[in-house]
């Protein structure tokens, strides 16, 4: 049986999302921190996060904000705060050995039932969960930030899980609104943060060899390939843009593998190429609080429109 009931462990900027998308899905949520000022303010920060969705209209879920509000509990006793949890999110720094200690105290004091999932963005779950009594209900489920209006969740197991824990997240992810992938194993960066870094990495190589200049790149991405990118993926590109992707392949293998073959090495993102995208960058978007969170509150915008635009274009 799905719970209805789930534990967020850490009440930082990733712990506030998951506790509303939770909270949005009809969920109880019992959030933990170790310090109850941040308990506060992260309560406080959720209120006007959802109050301020209700008013834009884009609140998810059946419930008004008030009342998923009400959902949400805080607690700073680790053992009360997983109570009655089937799932429980883990959503502190991105620190190992922070980690491990955290996981070794759930492994104490869980069934075996409870499913113990990490939002680590990139420690390997062969690492966090190796030796844990409780291994074959331990995963990692990586958020998009903000998870509310990115929607993607990489489902990773340890090579110890049980597949019931999988097929369990990745159900409990579904219901809640969110878009779920597995990765059959482990793999450094999962998958997200490897075809990031392969984009970040062919960006950085083409402005360090003054191929084009840093604000043009980033318009290579946000007026080009991302547009597409939003609705398909690369592989249904290619099924697109020819009679399908073994066309595709006869037509383009040979260009796509001459162009590939051009590509350098890893880039060390220091020294001159490093200070030409900052330099370019901070012209743009000048590396101030006020002006950053401005940008990052319009980037949320857009993201918002944008998720709105999926959803109707799904329906229709
Ligand atoms: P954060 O620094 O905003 O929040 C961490 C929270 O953990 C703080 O509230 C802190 O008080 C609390 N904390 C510290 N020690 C604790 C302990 N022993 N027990 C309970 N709580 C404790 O960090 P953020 O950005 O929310 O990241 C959390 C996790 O989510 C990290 O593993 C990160 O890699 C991952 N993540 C972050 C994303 C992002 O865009 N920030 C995106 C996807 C995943």
């Amino acid at each position: 049986m799905e719970p209805s009931q789930v534990a967020v462990i850490g009440s930082g900027l990733i712990g506030r999302s998951w506790a509303i998308v939770f909270a949005a899905g009809g969920f109880k949520v019992k959030l933990y921190d170790i310090a109850q000022q941040q308990l506060m303010s992260a309560l406080e920060n959720i209120r006007q996060q959802m109050k301020e969705m209700e008013k834009l209209g884009v609140l998810k879920g059946a419930l008004s904000a008030e009342q998923q509000l009400a959902l949400i509990s805080v607690c700073t006793d680790l053992k009360a705060a997983v109570e009655g949890a089937t799932f429980i999110q883990e959503c502190t720094p991105e620190n190992l050995e922070l980690k491990k200690k955290i996981f070794s105290q759930l492994d104490l004091i869980v069934d075996d039932n409870v499913i113990l999932s990490s939002s680590t963005s990139c420690l390997l779950p062969s690492k966090l969960f190796t030796g844990l009594k409780h291994v074959k209900q331990c995963i990692v489920s990586h958020p998009v930030n903000p998870p509310y209006f990115v929607p993607l969740v990489e489902i990773v197991p340890h090579p110890e899980t049980d597949p019931s824990t999988t097929e369990r997240t990745y159900a409990l992810m579904k219901r809640i609104g969110q878009s779920p992938v597995k990765l059959n194993r482990e793999v450094e960066g999962f998958v997200l943060n490897r075809l990031q870094y392969a984009v970040i990495s062919e960006a950085w190589r083409l402005v360090g060899e003054g191929v084009i200049s840093p604000t043009d790149l980033d318009l290579v991405m946000s007026d080009g390939l991302g547009m597409r990118y939003a609705f398909i993926g690369p592989l249904e590109t290619m099924h697109l843009n020819a009679e399908g992707v073994s066309n595709y392949c006869e037509r383009y293998a040979e260009g796509m593998r001459l162009v590939l073959n051009t590509f350098g090495p890893v880039p060390e993102f220091s020294g001159e190429t490093a200070q030409k995208v900052s330099q370019a960058l901070s012209e743009k978007i000048p590396v101030v609080p006020k002006v950053l969170e401005a940008r990052r509150k319009w980037r949320d915008e857009c993201l918002i429109g944008l998720a709105k635009l999926k959803t109707q274009m799904k329906s229709d």
